[in-house]
């Protein structure tokens, strides 16, 4: 009588597993090989095919998860991300976002030291970066926010010139934007300098 009743529950739970396939916890590191990001973002995740590729090791998992949703979406439209990155990711599924996102996040926490003699660092900090994004980039106030530290120069210059002209606008660019009229091209590519230079 129990036997049998346990043979049935087996049985059941055979049954159940066929039936639904419970699906493996994503594996971030494999999907990230698997998915292609590697030919571009780099095998570390830090030697980005070109300049102007931005470096994703040790960036914020949750600020990651809301860009590739946007760039999916169609609201992160501005520079690369319509030709590279959206045709990606029309084959990511959310759950695989994060797992991707989660694996990146762990190569990291970005740390590293700024030259204090250089011009942009004092740009950085009187034009209220540091207020957002953190000692020399190292120290985002949020989860949502970016890390800036030693990400790629031209990466830097071409979205924050974007997010001043409203070119990208999606997302919490709204809380960064009005700040931008605070700086120049000139003063910029200084801070972008600064920034990239972190080590
Ligand atoms: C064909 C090249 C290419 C491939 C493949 C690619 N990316 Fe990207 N990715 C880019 C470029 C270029 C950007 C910057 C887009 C821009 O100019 O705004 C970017 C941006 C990103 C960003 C936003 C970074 C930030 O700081 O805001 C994330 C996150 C990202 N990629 C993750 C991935 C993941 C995960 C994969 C694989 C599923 C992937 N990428 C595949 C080229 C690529
Ligand atoms: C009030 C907060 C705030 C201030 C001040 C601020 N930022 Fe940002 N910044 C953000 C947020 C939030 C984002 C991400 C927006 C999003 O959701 O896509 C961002 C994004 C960026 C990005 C894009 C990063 C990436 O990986 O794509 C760059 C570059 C940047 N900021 C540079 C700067 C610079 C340079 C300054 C100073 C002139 C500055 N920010 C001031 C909040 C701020």
């Amino acid at each position: 009588m129990i036997v049998n009743k346990s043979r049935a529950l087996a049985a059941l739970v055979v049954l159940g597993g066929i039936a639904a396939t419970p699906a493996l916890a994503a594996d971030g590191k494999a999907l990230f090989t698997d998915k292609g990001c590697t030919a571009c973002h780099g095998e570390d995740a830090k030697t980005p095919l070109e300049a102007g590729y931005p470096k994703l090791a040790g960036q914020n998992a949750t600020y990651m998860v809301n860009q590739m949703k946007d760039i999916k979406a169609g609201k992160r439209a501005n520079g690369l991300s319509p030709d590279t990155m959206k045709p990606i990711l029309e084959e990511v599924s959310e759950e695989e976002m994060q797992a991707l996102a989660d694996y990146l996040a762990s190569l990291g926490p970005i740390a590293g030291k700024g030259d204090s003699a250089h011009p942009g660092k004092k740009l950085y900090m009187t034009k209220t970066c540091i207020a957002c994004h953190g000692k020399d980039g190292t120290k985002p106030i949020m989860k949502t926010y970016p890390f800036l530290a030693g990400q790629d120069k031209d990466y830097l210059i071409r979205q924050a010139t974007d997010i001043k002209t409203s070119t990208r606008n999606h997302g919490l660019t709204n809380s960064m934007q009005p700040v931008m009229h605070l700086v120049t091209d000139e003063e910029l590519a200084q801070i972008a300098d600064f920034l990239a230079n972190v080590k």
